[in-house]
């Protein structure tokens, strides 16, 4: 029996996993890192911390399996993408990453659109120039620390950096290297027009590959660090969205999936690049070989009830009442205690600005409605609610370029809560549907190695393969009609705010 290894270098943590070529799951381990946010609105890791995650991971998943690193048949590593790794000439890292979250950078956002106009540059990109994404965080370090730009060696993505700490080799696969911006999405590769027009060299990049690809091995070095076998294949991966798309079967046409991690991304396959003149969902290549995506971001998801959790936690009745339970299941047993719409509060989760649908790094959250009937589990289901109704803005701009799928396919850390999964399926008022596999993106890496390696003859095949449909929740009429008034509501409040959160941050 042959083994895969898929890992994921997240936000919070990075996660190794080991399958077998059934797909079943053999071990796995998870090792845990901080987020610098240096000043409001930026979010800092450093990338040699992933590295170090990654040797723990890889020799602890190795150890817990039991099996021969030699049958390993190859890797594929995923990650959180957009962040800017950024090295010298000896590959050592130059300064901290600036994340997918990091919102510092709309005055370099402006000056992409100064340079090719608005819509020219979308023409280029297929994608508006959004803070989170890569091209404009090289534009900041080169305005911001010209003496770090002038040391560029490599810019390299977060899972690319973990690829060349295994491998010594620059490389990155093209569902990534779409979040930089300054890819060709319709031909696969690198744009020269971008690049010169933001005079960023090419050079400086690494060459890109299909996601499938073995492009890389681990070296004699990374082999003595992890005890994994020098020359075991090393596959493209890819980002983590497109690596979740992967590993939840989203890989042919007519399915959408709805992730609820850190982030929420609503995402659907396609069979061609998809150009809106406005840009208003991500327009990327997809993981699968030769095919394309669309995805829609809300920023904080998961992560506005982690804001809570830390900030706040369960109540204390909940703590007293089951010790031993952890906190995301007591925040869940308090938002059941609440009606359907929470007694009117609304919950808008802009708490490090917003992507989708808009792209404003000023918005932050709010709590609307309050009330003297407001308790601490009203606050827990607020939250739940406010993230999907932001899910259902990019679900609906999805549905408005004529993709559109009778159920949608749920996943991430969310999908585990019952709550959360109605939710979903009232707001979205569709079927909502979970699967045998929940790993997501480290999982999709897998397959991807499996591909690469030859166990599999493509995506699709390993998919259909190892991929069920395991659980299903319908929409309950009552409170699917409730959500639709809540949500006319949830819409108007970003418009009537919009401008007072500028200001708001002009302030402070
Ligand atoms: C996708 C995005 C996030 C990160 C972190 O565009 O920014 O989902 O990849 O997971």
């Amino acid at each position: 029996m042959k083994y895969l290894v898929g890992m994921d270098i997240g936000t919070s943590s990075t996660r190794a996993i080991i399958i077998n070529e059934n797909g079943k799951l053999t071990a796995s381990a998870t090792s845990d890192y901080p987020l610098m946010t240096p000043k409001p609105g930026w979010a800092e890791q450093d990338p040699r911390h992933w590295w170090n995650a990654s040797v723990i991971v890889i020799k602890e998943v190795l150890e817990k399996s039991g099996i021969s690193p030699k049958d390993i048949a190859a890797i594929g590593p995923s990650g959180q993408m957009h962040g800017s790794v950024f090295l010298d000439s000896n590959g050592d890292v130059l300064r901290p990453a600036l994340l997918w979250c990091d919102q510092r950078t709309q005055k370099q956002c402006d000056l992409i659109y100064d340079i090719f106009g608005y819509e020219g540059f979308i023409k280029l990109s297929y994608n508006k120039a959004l803070t989170g994404f890569t091209a404009p965080k090289i534009l900041w370090l080169r305005e911001n620390e010209p003496e770090n730009y002038s040391k560029i060696y490599k810019i390299l993505l977060p899972k690319d950096y973990i690829r060349f700490k295994l491998s010594g080799i620059y490389a990155t696969e093209v569902s990534d290297a779409s979040g930089t911006i300054l890819l060709d999405i319709a031909k696969r590769n690198w744009s020269g027009e971008i690049l010169e027009g933001l005079d960023i060299k090419k050079s400086h990049l690494p060459d890109v590959y299909e996601s499938d690809y073995v492009s890389s091995s681990v070296s004699a070095e990374a082999a003595k660090l992890t005890g994994l076998i020098e020359g075991t294949p090393i596959v493209g991966g890819a980002g983590d969205q497109a690596g979740g798309a992967v590993g939840s079967g989203i890989v042919t046409p007519g399915l959408i999936s709805d992730y609820l991690g850190t982030s929420g991304v609503v995402f659907s396959y396609s069979d061609s690049p998809v150009y809106d003149s406005q840009g208003r969902l991500h327009s990327f290549c997809h993981a699968v070989n030769g095919k394309w995506h669309l995805m829609g971001v809300t920023l904080s998801a998961a992560g506005s009830l982690k804001w809570y959790d830390d900030a706040f936690g369960p109540s204390s009745e909940m703590k007293m009442k089951y010790p031993e339970e952890k906190s995301y299941k007591l925040l869940d047993i308090q938002a059941e205690n609440v009606k359907p719409g929470a007694d009117g509060l609304i919950f808008l989760p802009y708490l490090s600005g917003e992507r989708t649908p808009y792209a404003d790094p000023d918005a932050r959250g709010v709590f609307f409605g309050l009330s003297y009937v407001h308790g601490q589990d009203h606050f827990v289901r607020a939250i739940l609610e406010g993230v999907v109704f932001s899910q259902l803005d990019c679900l609906r701009l999805m549905n408005e370029t004529g993709i559109k799928s009778d159920k949608v396919i749920l996943f991430g850390g969310g999908a585990r809560s019952r709550l959360w999964k109605q939710i979903t399926a009232d707001i979205f008022n569709t079927e909502i549907v979970t699967l045998n596999v929940e790993e997501g993106p480290s999982y999709g890496g897998a397959l991807l190695a499996g591909v690469g390696c030859g166990i599999y003859s493509s995506i699709v095949e390993a998919a259909g393969k190892v991929i069920k449909e395991a659980d299903e929740v319908f929409p309950n009429p009552e409170n699917a009609e409730k959500y639709k008034k809540i949500y006319e509501i949830y819409k108007s409040l970003y418009n009537n705010l919009k401008d007072d959160f500028t200001k708001l941050n002009v302030i402070i």
